[in-house]
């Protein structure tokens, strides 16, 4: 593996090159599926990520709102308990959440940011240094869903690591996904390194429903633009008025279910690969698990964390839990 240094704009940046999806073959792969699927990892090109950035202020989606509340109740208990750490983000995007943190505390911790978008990844961490002065921001162009290995770091080495990973995004990984990606953050932060990591839990359809399919359709335009990706990059001829979007709570599973709808009986094609839909055949585009408390302690046990804190908001709508590796 290649290790580019790039140290534009005052920040340090790790380039690992993570491997480009190739966006045609997961899409030909996954419309060829008995059950019709494309991975979330697509729904965030540019207006996909601006869509999601909207949802998450949207009255209906108590995510955002509920874990920053948290976060800000909890902010100097937080600070407390990782003030000597180093900050290891995962999937840092605009890195706004560590800005709650960084306002509690009074040495400048160093702060690394793991992205797989190097432009998202050079502008937050340079806003960030420009507002938290003493901040040092070390950024890294990395998949972090995959197993890594942190660059030889200096300055780095002998601090107590503490991995962040906020808004509830490993609910978007298969159980069995969520474990190895645990696993794998447990063997990056090593012994007597923690994870700070905010899980959305178990509740009422009749709150959980329109949180991922809200009145204004932004939810709906969120998930459509995956089709829109797709004529644009792949050449294909979606008619976005023949499909429809809908999310359902799957009690057994605790699982938010999104998907595309077909509306008609239709014929699509993606270059000359023709793709049948039938009337009201699913494209399903997102899981949304949800969690218990002890569910998800249970979960972060199986891969060596020990719960040492979980706070919640009054509702118990939200969790953050603290982890520690032993
Ligand atoms: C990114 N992730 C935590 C969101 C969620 O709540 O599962 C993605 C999302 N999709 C539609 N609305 C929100």
């Amino acid at each position: 593996m290649t290790i580019t240094l790039d140290h534009q704009f005052g920040v340090q940046l790790y380039d690992l090159h993570p491997p480009l999806d190739d966006f045609r073959t997961a899409v030909l792969h996954g419309l060829s599926q008995p059950e019709k699927t494309i991975s979330p990892k697509f729904l965030y090109d540019k207006r996909g990520a601006e869509l999601f950035d909207a949802i998450c202020t949207l009255d209906e989606y108590y995510l955002t709102r509920t874990e920053m509340r948290i976060l800000c109740t909890h902010a100097q208990e937080i600070a407390n308990l990782i003030k000597d750490g180093v900050f290891i983000e995962f999937g840092s995007g605009s890195s706004q959440k560590i800005r709650i943190l960084l306002d509690a505390m009074l040495e400048m911790p160093t702060y690394i940011a793991l992205d797989i978008s190097k432009q998202h990844l050079q502008e937050s961490c340079q806003n960030l240094v420009e507002a938290y002065p003493g901040l040092k921001a070390i950024a890294i162009c990395a998949d972090y869903t995959q197993p890594l290995q942190l660059p030889e770091i200096a300055s780095i080495q002998p601090k107590h690591k503490v991995g962040f990973f906020p808004g509830s995004s490993i609910g978007n990984l298969e159980p069995d996904e969520a474990l190895q990606f645990l696993k794998n953050t447990a063997e990056l932060l090593g012994s007597g390194g923690s994870l700070l990591i905010g899980v959305d839990l178990q509740k009422s359809a009749t709150i959980l429903e329109p949180a991922y399919d809200d009145a204004q359709g932004i939810s709906a335009a969120f998930a459509l633009n995956l089709l829109t990706r797709i004529n644009r990059d792949l050449g294909a001829n979606f008619d976005l008025n023949q499909f429809s979007y809908h999310a359902l709570y799957n009690v057994n599973h605790g699982r938010i279910e999104m998907y595309i709808v077909s509306r008609q009986k239709q014929t699509v094609c993606l270059g000359d690969v023709e793709i049948q839909f039938q009337e009201g055949e699913q494209l399903r585009t997102e899981y949304s698990y949800k969690y218990t408390i002890p569910q998800f302690e249970a979960l972060a046990a199986q891969a060596g964390f020990d719960t040492k804190q979980v706070w919640t908001d009054p509702n118990e709508w939200f969790s953050v839990h603290y982890l520690h590796l032993p």
